[in-house]
């Protein structure tokens, strides 16, 4: 086992009692949302985000107890951008997480719903936990998340994926790359940098931080896009192939899967460069996550 795999093994309980102390019971009302709430989160998600937080907190000198709330705010973030991506106005998808997708199991409404309360609570634990963090820093937390997850964010690379989908743009290739950035790279990229406002850490390294993730988000959803065709839905959770049935703009989709296994170790070289830019040449635990996400099977 790699060392970040151990890593996230090792971490997996914290992660997932966090999420459970931070959200409602499905004992509380109003019951069946907070069982739909529950029934995406608790899933079985890889809970990349959360590690990432983790990590890169490690790697500054910051404790874990902090890091565990703003890391599980992420992941409820994360866990509402899925409920709402496998919407039949968006992907349209039946399984996810191994499971019948939230819209399938309950119904739309409620996948809207459910949604809708993991965002708002997301950004509600972002600015109220941890309280041994000053305010400010939970008040610049909330800020870096929300511009990272809206119009000109997730959101954004959202909607730019689904109109690329309808009709391929001539500068294919350039909107492909500003999708991935957006859909993907702006949440995993404020996951490090999450860490990096609770350590204090400077203009200068918070940029840094911002291209590394950036730069680990590509690299994801490059893998994303090549399990799609490569892998099956049972390894997965969720449905294999759809992506050309859908007419994605994807990496494989455009440049072929061999040119995307390519580009994928491109982004994974670079990603390893900025961490040693980071941690010194030895790039801490970041090399194995590099690898690890680089690999990935699912
Ligand atoms: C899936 O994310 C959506 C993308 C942004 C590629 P993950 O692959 O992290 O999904 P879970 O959280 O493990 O289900
Ligand atoms: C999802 O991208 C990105 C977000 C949810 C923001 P995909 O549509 O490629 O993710 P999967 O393949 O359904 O997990
Ligand atoms: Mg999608
Ligand atoms: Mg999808
Ligand atoms: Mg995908």
């Amino acid at each position: 086992m790699s060392e970040f795999a151990r890593f996230l093994k090792h971490h997996l309980p914290a992660i997932n009692q966090a999420l459970d102390t931070l959200v409602p019971p499905a004992t509380e009302a109003p019951e069946r949302l907070h069982e739909a709430m529950r029934y995406s989160l608790f899933a079985g998600g890889k809970r990349i985000r959360p590690a990432l937080t983790l990590l890169t907190g490690k790697e500054l000198g910051v404790e874990d107890g902090p890091l565990l709330s703003g890391g599980a705010a992420l992941e409820m973030i994360h866990t509402y951008s899925l409920i709402h991506d496998d919407l039949p106005a968006l992907d349209n998808d039946d399984l996810r997480r191994g499971r019948p997708t939230l819209h399938r199991r309950f119904d739309e409404a409620m996948a809207i719903l459910a949604g809708d309360s993991l965002l708002t609570l997301g950004l509600t634990v972002l600015a109220a936990e941890p309280p041994q963090v000053a305010a400010e820093k939970r008040l610049r937390a909330v800020e870096m998340v929300g511009r990272a997850i809206g119009s000109r964010g997730m959101i954004g690379g959202q909607i730019a994926d689904l109109e690329a989908e309808r009709q391929w743009p001539d500068d294919a290739a350039a909107v492909l790359a500003t999708i991935h950035r957006h859909k993907t790279g702006d949440l995993l990229a404020s996951s490090l940098r999450l860490a990096g406002i609770y350590a204090g850490v400077s203009e200068g390294e918070d940029v840094l931080l911002d291209e590394l993730g950036h730069h680990i988000g590509l690299m994801f959803q490059i893998a994303d896009d090549i399990l799609d065709v490569e892998g099956t839905s049972g390894d997965l959770g969720k449905t294999a192939g759809k992506d050309a049935v859908a007419r994605k703009l994807t990496f494989p989709g455009l440049f072929g899967v061999e040119e995307s296994k390519a580009r994928l170790l491109q982004a994974r070289d670079r990603a390893l460069g900025l961490a040693g830019r980071l941690t010194g040449a030895s790039g801490g635990l970041f090399p194995s996550l590099i690898h690890y996400l680089s690999t990935r099977d699912r």
